[in-house]
């Protein structure tokens, strides 16, 4: 395997090569939120399959692809699907498209993502915006040698998730009468749910919402001094909250219901980013 900065660097220029503009904004968008992606405008579509050392991704409801483009007049790279560590694949492939698209000039990011919720007050379908995380993954994706040009070797992390941006958020979620919750996103690897106790467990040491992603890149997007907005949407009531089992189909079937608030949330959000 090549040296990661070299790897990076290759997967940098195939996509420069086909742009005409660099992106300012990134954004990654969990289960059912990719269509945000056939919204943009001056649309370029770039493969994952196409750019060199990228994995590939194979979830089910996750498309494989970056989406150039603008919306709210702002110039976007989304990603339509995203690796999870669950999948298989190493930490450092997870969070390869963050090197990439804090190479091509990327200093924002939004990730989205679906999850469970572990706070009782929440209810599916609910939005929240995520103010801070647990990482529960038992890894990190720093790990290993430090990559300089991207960061430091002990990145601070007491402002992971844009402060700025919050008050930002919560005014714009008010006008456009888009409630938002506020909350902490713990993660786990999956991919089994988690059971009853370790949910109690989320709880009892302040989590509220639960998830398989988003952690390593925000690791990494942070190391690499990118300023990250983070919201989730609560799919499902976690394990043990309500009488019933766990299952993607319902994931999937909340995360539809919402999408079409999430995503006029996010074309407001990327306005003011
Ligand atoms: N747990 C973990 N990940 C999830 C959940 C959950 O309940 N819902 C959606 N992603």
């Amino acid at each position: 395997m090549n040296n990661i900065n070299e790897m990076i660097l290759e997967a940098q220029n195939y996509i420069e090569s086909k742009l005409k503009e660099k992106p300012e904004i990134g954004l990654i968008l969990g289960s059912g939120l990719g269509v945000l992606g056939d919204r943009a405008e001056k649309r370029n579509i770039i493969d994952y399959v196409g750019i060199p050392n990228f994995p590939i991704s194979t979830v089910e409801g996750h498309m494989g692809r970056f989406v150039f483009g603008e919306i709210s007049g702002r110039k976007v790279a989304i990603m339509q699907g995203r690796f999870h560590f669950y999948e298989g694949y190493g930490m450092k492939e997870v969070v390869f498209p963050i090197w990439v698209m804090r190479s091509l000039g990327i200093k924002k990011l939004i990730v989205t993502n679906a999850s469970g919720g572990v706070n009782i007050n929440f209810s599916p379908g609910d939005l929240m915006l995520i103010t801070d995380h647990i990482n529960f993954m038992g890894t990190n994706p720093l790990i290993g040698p430090n990559i300089y040009s991207m960061g430091v070797r002990f990145p601070d992390m007491s402002n992971a998730y844009s402060s700025r941006m919050k008050d930002l958020i919560i005014k714009i979620s008010n006008e456009l009468n888009i409630p938002i919750k506020l909350g902490v996103y713990a993660s786990m690897t999956g991919p089994a749910y988690e059971t009853p106790a370790e949910i109690k467990m989320l709880r009892i040491l302040g989590a509220d919402a639960v998830g398989m992603s988003t952690v390593p890149e925000v690791i990494a997007a942070n190391h690499a001094g990118m300023e990250v907005v983070g919201i989730s949407c609560i799919t499902n009531m976690a394990a043990g909250v309500l009488d019933k089992p766990l299952s993607h189909e319902e994931v999937i079937k909340t995360a539809e219901e919402v999408k079409d608030k999430f995503l006029r949330l996010l074309v407001e959000i990327i306005k003011y980013f």
